[in-house]
C-alpha cells in the first residue's frame, strides 16, 4: 500500500462495506477523524500507517494484507492477467484493486461460487498446500443420478483419467434430489470434481465452492458480490 492515500479509498478498502461515496457522506456530517480532527473532505491524503482515522469514534486499523471473499459466477477466470475472458479480479471496485492481488486457487471458468482474493501469499500457500489437507465443500448438480457405490468410490480414493489416485474425499447425498450432492476435497487436482464423475461415467452440469477449511459462502452474497473479511474470518479457512 502506498504510504499516502486518499482518506475514502483507505476506509472502503479496509471496510467491506463502506463505499467512497458512503465515506463522502459520513465526511458531511463529520463522522470521520484523523488524528482526532473531523476530516472536511473525503479526498484527503493520509498515511494509513502513521495517521489514526477513525468512523463514528471506531479506530481502523491497518491490516498489511486484505482478504476478499467472493462469490463468482461463471464467465470470469481465476487468473491475475485479462485473456479472452475476463478475470475475477475485474469484479472488484476500484477502491480494492491494489498490486499483488490475487485468486488464492483456482476455479474453472465455468465453475461459481468462493473464491479468496488476498494479497497474502503465506496464507495461500498454506491454503493451498496438499500438507494441511484444507478442505474445499462443492455443491454438484449431475446429469445422471448418483450410483449406490459412488460414497464407497469416493471414500477410498479414486484412480482418474490419467492414472492419478485421487486422495479419500467425501461424497454426501442431498436426500431430496438424486442428481446432486456435495463433494469435500482434500487436495486440488485440475477439474479434479468433473473428472471424478466422468471416471464414474456421469457429468458434472453445475458446480459451486461452497466453503474453504472452515469458512463458508456467505450466503447473502450474490454472484459477483464481495465481502472484505475480518481477520478472525480468515483464520477459520486454516482451522478445520
Ligand atoms: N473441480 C472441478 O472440476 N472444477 C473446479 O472448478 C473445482 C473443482
Amino acid at each position: 500500500m502506498a504510504e499516502l492515500m486518499r482518506l475514502d479509498r483507505f476506509i472502503s478498502s479496509q471496510v467491506g462495506n463502506l463505499s467512497r461515496k458512503d465515506v463522502k457522506e459520513l465526511c458531511k456530517k463529520n463522522l470521520i477523524t484523523v488524528n482526532g480532527i473531523p476530516a472536511k473532505r473525503s479526498d484527503d491524503k493520509v498515511n494509513p500507517k502513521l495517521d489514526i482515522i477513525s468512523v463514528k469514534g471506531n479506530e481502523i486499523s491497518y491490516n498489511k494484507y486484505i482478504y476478499i471473499m467472493l462469490n463468482k459466477p461463471q464467465g470470469y477466470v481465476c487468473s491475475t492477467r485479462d485473456g479472452l475472458s475476463p478475470t475475477v479480479l475485474s469484479l472488484l471496485p476500484k477502491e480494492l484493486q491494489r498490486k499483488g492481488l490475487f485468486p488464492a486457487g483456482r476455479l474453472d471458468k465455468d465453475t461459481e461460487g468462493f473464491v479468496l482474493i488476498t494479497d497474502d501469499g503465506e496464507l495461500s500457500h498454506k491454503m493451498l498446500s496438499p500438507k494441511n489437507h484444507v478442505p474445499k465443500k462443492y455443491y454438484v448438480e449431475l446429469e445422471k443420478p448418483i450410483g449406490n457405490d459412488y460414497i464407497k468410490i469416493f471414500s477410498s480414493g479414486m484412480e482418474i483419467d490419467n492414472g492419478d489416485i485421487c486422495k479419500p474425499s467425501e461424497l454426501i447425498p442431498i436426500s431430496n434430489n438424486p442428481n446432486s450432492c456435495y463433494v469435500i476435497l482434500h487436495q486440488g487436482m485440475y477439474h479434479q470434481v468433473k473428472r471424478m464423475f466422468e471416471t464414474l461415467g456421469n457429468k458434472v452440469v453445475f458446480l459451486k465452492r461452497i466453503s474453504i477449511g472452515g469458512l463458508s459462502l456467505d450466503e447473502n452474497l450474490a454472484l459477483g458480490e464481495w465481502l472484505v473479511l475480518l481477520h478472525k474470518d480468515v483464520e477459520r479457512i486454516l482451522l478445520i
